[in-house]
Parts: C-alpha cells; structure tokens; sequence
C-alpha cells in the first residue's frame, strides 16, 4: 500500500533562490516544505518507500509548479531540515534525483487527474478518521499555515474528497502527517 500526501503550498517559492540557512527566514514558509518532506519520508532506518509526496508551490515568481518526491525511488539520505530543502532547492534549478520530479502542474490540474477513490481532505470539521472507512492506497491533501483556499476546497468536494478530522485541534502540517503515517502503519502491521 502507497500512501499519497498532496501538500497545497500557497506561498511556497517557484525558484531556487531561498537561503538554505534561513528557510524560515527568506519567504515562502520553505520551512514547513522541509518539515512537511522529513515528517513524510524520515524513518530511523532511512527514507519511508511507501509513501509518495507532492507539494503544490503557488508562490512567486513562477506558479505553480509541483514537486513530487517518490520514496519507491528516492535514495537521497535527508534527515535535517536543510538536507530536505536542498533537494528541492535542486530540483528547482533542474538537477533532479531518482524519484524527484518537478513538473508545470496547478493543484487544480494534480487533483482532476487522481483516481477520485480514496481521496481525503484532511480538515478539522471532518469525519473523525476511523482507520476501517481509509481504502488502499490512499492520498491526503492537507493546506499549509492558511488552510486551503475556497476555490480550493470547492474543487475538493467536486472530485468527492472526504472531509477527514484528526481531531478539534488544528495541528501543523507535518504533524498531521506523522499522524496519518502512524495510523496507516498501525493498520499495515499484520497485511
Ligand atoms: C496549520 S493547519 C492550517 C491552519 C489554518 N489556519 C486554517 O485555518 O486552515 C495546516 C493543515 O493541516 C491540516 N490539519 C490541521 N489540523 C487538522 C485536524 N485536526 N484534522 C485534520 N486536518 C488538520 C489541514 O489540512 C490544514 O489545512
């Protein structure tokens, strides 16, 4: 089973010009990019192979692109923050690895091309998750620091993503990714 997180990043950067050393720092939340590619792919035992992740970078000076990471193929070792962005900072110069890709994609053209079963938008007014309503592979889009916008969400109920809660608390981004990679590996202990 592959689990799928799409990562809509309203201010991510489209170029490769933020500072390694300053991620918080020089726009763009690049930060929460690089906790959102440690919280999925970081295992003590290296990079997780089951889990793929997009995210959607809509900030300037060249929207949108989407950057996927593919863990059935990645072999780069990242563990800090830093390793994280510095794989997208070279993907975004046009240096990619195995299993990266950047491609000229908008959500709004991610989302219409996925298979519309399995499709949950993890927001905290959901369903409660309740691991036996979660199909196989799954893929979960979730917003950055300001949510996902309203054309967003509009475009998410007409492909008939469910609505999934991890609970009444807003959590980050990456926690809510380490919570559904623990859910999901709980449910695959035993498969
Ligand atoms: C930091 S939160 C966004 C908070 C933002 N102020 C808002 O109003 O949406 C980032 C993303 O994590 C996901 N999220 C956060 N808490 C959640 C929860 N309790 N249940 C499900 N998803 C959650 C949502 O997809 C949200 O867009």
């Amino acid at each position: 089973m592959v689990r799928t997180f799409i990562l809509k990043s309203s201010e991510g950067r489209t170029a490769p010009d933020f500072s390694l050393k300053s991620l918080a720092g020089s726009g763009g939340r690049m930060d929460l990019i690089a906790r959102c590619i440690i919280a999925t792919f970081a295992t003590p035992r290296g990079i997780r192979k089951d889990a793929i992740l997009s995210i959607v970078l809509e900030g300037p000076p060249n929207p949108p692109i989407t950057f996927t990471i593919d863990g059935r193929e990645f072999e780069r070792k990242v563990i800090g923050e830093v390793g994280a962005a510095e794989v997208l900072r070279e993907a975004l110069a046009g240096r990619t690895t195995k299993g990266v890709r950047v491609e000229r994609k908008s959500f709004e053209k991610l989302i219409r091309e996925l298979p519309r079963e399995n499709l949950y938008y993890l927001h905290e007014e959901g369903e409660d998750l309740d691991r036996s309503i979660i199909g196989k592979n799954p893929i979960f889009i979730l917003g950055d620091q300001k949510g996902i916008d309203e054309k967003g969400e509009k475009l998410l109920d007409e492909v008939g993503a469910k609505r999934l809660s991890l609970g009444p608390f807003s959590y980050l981004a990456s926690h809510c990714i380490v919570i559904i990679n623990n859910e999901l590996d709980q449910m695959s202990i035993g498969d």
